[in-house]
């Protein structure tokens, strides 16, 4: 068994860390104006209300709007869309970086379906064995399974409100478990009955579980916090090898592992493609075609080459890498992409993609 599973489950990421922050933070002043109020009270509740600072396009806003609704935020009937219209006004999306495109000598299509319940925000996919392409829906607090080839998607709904399901896998039996983000749990759902076991963290400072892979022997491994190194897990004993990545200001997010034994890191915050060879030590990284905001994330090996999202470019891309060539192809995401925070590959060696916030779910068929 190759340690794939365990090694991909160390992609120390950053992702969630910002959901601890909360309504003590002091709050700077914001713009008077209706929807102020019901913004103050409502929206620093679970994250940092500075949040919102990011900015989206008010067809963005409309989509977070959603999500926070489909989660359970208690916002007035009559104040959605003033509190709506606030944020629109005042929030405008930040300037991104046009998406570079990279011609080269691979051919891909991608295809996209959308999932059924709007604001879902679908996290991470998994091409299963059967073929189907799964999501999480971490704000619509389902999961859902696309069969491709009749663009059919069923969706199982979760027991536990506010569960934020997030990274997900296939044991070997079918059953699809997964990490309950926001509730401290992890989980298993039988696709063939719709029931959910779940299991609480036992320790209640374990919050964020996150990324989550199953190892040769059927074990379950789940990471639960967040850091900028890269780590490596010995099954057997435990023992855990901590790799300081050379530049302080990285943040790998997803990992991808190749056959020579080492380890690709798409590092968010820089804009970089990395390789992290794990028997040298030795590193090296390429600028990721889009530049420094292009923000990399969602990554995998494939068909020889490595495969990731560039989730600041506008539109978001699919970046190819040959690591023999060292030379990048990339393709504009149709539709704009919004985030691929995660990817998967098909047993045909295709990626597959979870689009968050265009509530979609993607298919990259290399020819
Ligand atoms: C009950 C908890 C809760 C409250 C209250 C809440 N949020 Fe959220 N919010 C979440 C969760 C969970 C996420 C997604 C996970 C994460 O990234 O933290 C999220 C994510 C977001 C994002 C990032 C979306 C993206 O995909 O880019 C924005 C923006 C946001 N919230 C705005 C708001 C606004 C505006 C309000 C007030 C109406 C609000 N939130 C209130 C739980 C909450």
């Amino acid at each position: 068994m190759s340690r794939t599973p365990l090694s991909a489950l160390i992609a120390a990421t950053l992702l969630c860390a910002t959901a601890q922050a909360s309504a003590q933070q002091a709050q700077p002043d914001f713009p008077d104006g209706p929807g102020k109020q019901t913004f103050v009270n409502l929206c620093g509740g679970c994250h940092d209300i500075n949040r919102v600072r990011l900015g989206y396009t008010p067809e963005g806003w409309r989509t977070v709007m959603r999500m926070m609704l489909n989660f359970g935020v208690p916002v007035p009937q009559g104040e959605i869309e003033p509190l709506t219209q606030y944020l629109i006004a005042n929030f405008p999306e930040r300037p991104r970086p046009a998406a570079v495109i990279i011609a080269g000598p691979v051919e891909a299509a991608i295809k996209l379906w959308q999932v059924p319940t709007p604001g879902s925000r679908p996290h991470d996919p998994l091409a299963t064995r059967d073929g189907a392409i799964w999501y999480t829906g971490q704000l619509s607090g389902k999961l859902g399974r696309l069969d491709p080839k009749s663009g059919e998607i069923k969706e199982y709904p979760l027991k536990t409100p506010q569960t934020g399901p997030h990274g997900l896998v296939e044991d070997k039996d079918g059953n699809i478990w997964f990490t309950g983000n926001h509730m401290s749990l992890v989980g298993k759902l039988d696709p063939k009955t719709g029931d959910v076991t779940e299991y609480k963290m036992p320790d209640p400072k374990a919050k964020d579980p996150h990324t989550i892979a199953i190892d040769g022997n059927g074990m379950v491994w789940f990471t639960a916090q967040n850091a900028n190194k890269i780590a490596t897990i010995d099954p057997n004993t435990m023992a855990i090898k901590e790799y300081a990545l050379p530049n302080a200001a990285s943040r790998p997010r997803r990992l991808a592992l190749t056959p020579d034994d080492a380890v690709w890191y798409a590092d968010f915050s820089r804009g970089y493609l990395g390789r992290l060879d794990l028997a040298t030590g030795e590193h090296k990284e390429w600028p990721s075609p889009s530049g420094p905001q292009s923000q990399p994330y969602g990554i995998v090996f494939t068909k020889g080459a490595l495969w990731n999202n560039e989730s600041g470019a506008k539109p978001n891309t699919i970046v190819r890498f040959d690591p023999k060539t060292e030379k990048f192809q990339s393709w504009a995401i149709p539709g704009g992409g919004d985030i691929v925070r995660n990817m998967s590959v098909t047993r045909d060696g295709n990626p597959v993609t979870a689009n968050s916030l265009v509530n979609q779910v993607g298919l990259v068929e290399v020819k």
